[in-house]
């Protein structure tokens, strides 16, 4: 099993899709193979990740991932059949994978009182993960069913906030859910790895106190600061990688170094 990483927050906008995308990305640049979980039925990560779906001939999804047959049952490893590559070109995009999404994945949120119903991601991924490093989740900005099967899912959470004052409140709810229920989603060792401030600008005053605010609460689970930078934007909106965008040599370097300290602090399988 690859270990999983479920990146949440309460809120949306909060740019949990933007790190799941480019640190996925900053670890396969580093030769580990990633796969990416679209868990949310927005499908955001699955476009900015250049995935197409064929309206003729709709391709599985999330959904399919974790539907019950006719016998009401999702069995284990049903997954292996909706892993897809992605669609950038640039050479170690062939180091991502993805389950995708699209908006029907809402339509299982609903099936939350069936028989074993929190427990289908996990039993989807059995054993379709397990030529993979790392698997991310991006969770949907709720706490509900979606969010509560990825991490059943999953080993590990990390959190991702704007500077602002709501954001990072969603922020904690995420973080205190993960401790107070992890028993309860029968994942007992599932831990909060820390928190991610993305689009940080330090001309905003509120910003800067906001950031000041999160060190007091996470501590060294900060585990760093993406600048605000319409060159991140741009490439979500233009279904880039980094690579192919002049001059993000900065930001590339960001992400880099959240990738080295993902590494260095989450096991691999
Ligand atoms: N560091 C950044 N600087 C500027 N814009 C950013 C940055 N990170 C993310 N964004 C943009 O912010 C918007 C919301 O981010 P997104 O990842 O979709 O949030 P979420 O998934 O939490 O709803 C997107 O348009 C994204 O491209
Ligand atoms: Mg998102």
């Amino acid at each position: 099993m690859a270990t999983r990483v479920a990146i949440g927050n309460n809120k949306g906008g909060a740019k949990k899709t933007t790190l799941a995308v480019r640190l996925a990305e900053a670890l396969a640049k580093a030769g580990k193979r990633v796969g990416v979980v679209d868990f949310d039925p927005q499908g955001n990560a699955s476009r900015r990740l250049g995935w197409k779906d064929n309206p003729d001939a709709p391709q599985l999804t999330a959904a399919e991932a974790i539907e019950y047959n006719e016998k009401q049952i999702v069995f284990e490893g049903q997954a292996a059949e909706v892993w897809q590559p992605i669609g950038w070109t640039t050479p170690y995009a062939e180091r991502i994978r993805l389950i995708p999404a699209r908006y029907t994945l809402e339509d299982r949120a609903t099936e939350a009182g069936m028989r074993g119903a929190w427990r289908r991601l996990a039993k989807s991924l059995k054993g379709t993960d397990d030529d993979l490093d790392y698997v991310l989740i991006d969770c949907p900005p709720s706490l509900g069913h979606l969010t509560q099967m990825a991490l059943g899912a999953c080993h590990f959470a990390l959190a991702s906030t704007e500077p602002e004052y709501d954001s990072i409140e969603a922020a904690v709810r995420y973080r205190d859910f993960v401790a107070a229920s992890a028993d309860d989603l029968g994942n007992p060792d599932l831990s909060f790895l820390g928190l991610v401030v993305s689009a940080y600008d330090m001309r905003v005053g509120a910003h800067v106190g906001q950031l000041d605010g999160a060190r007091q609460i996470f501590g060294d689970q900060v585990w760093g600061v993406v600048p605000r930078r319409s060159l991140i934007t741009n490439a979500d909106e233009y279904a880039q990688p980094l690579d192919e965008i002049s001059d993000s040599s900065e930001v590339r370097g960001v992400f880099e170094n959240l990738a080295q300290r993902f590494v260095k602090e989450v096991p691999a399988a």
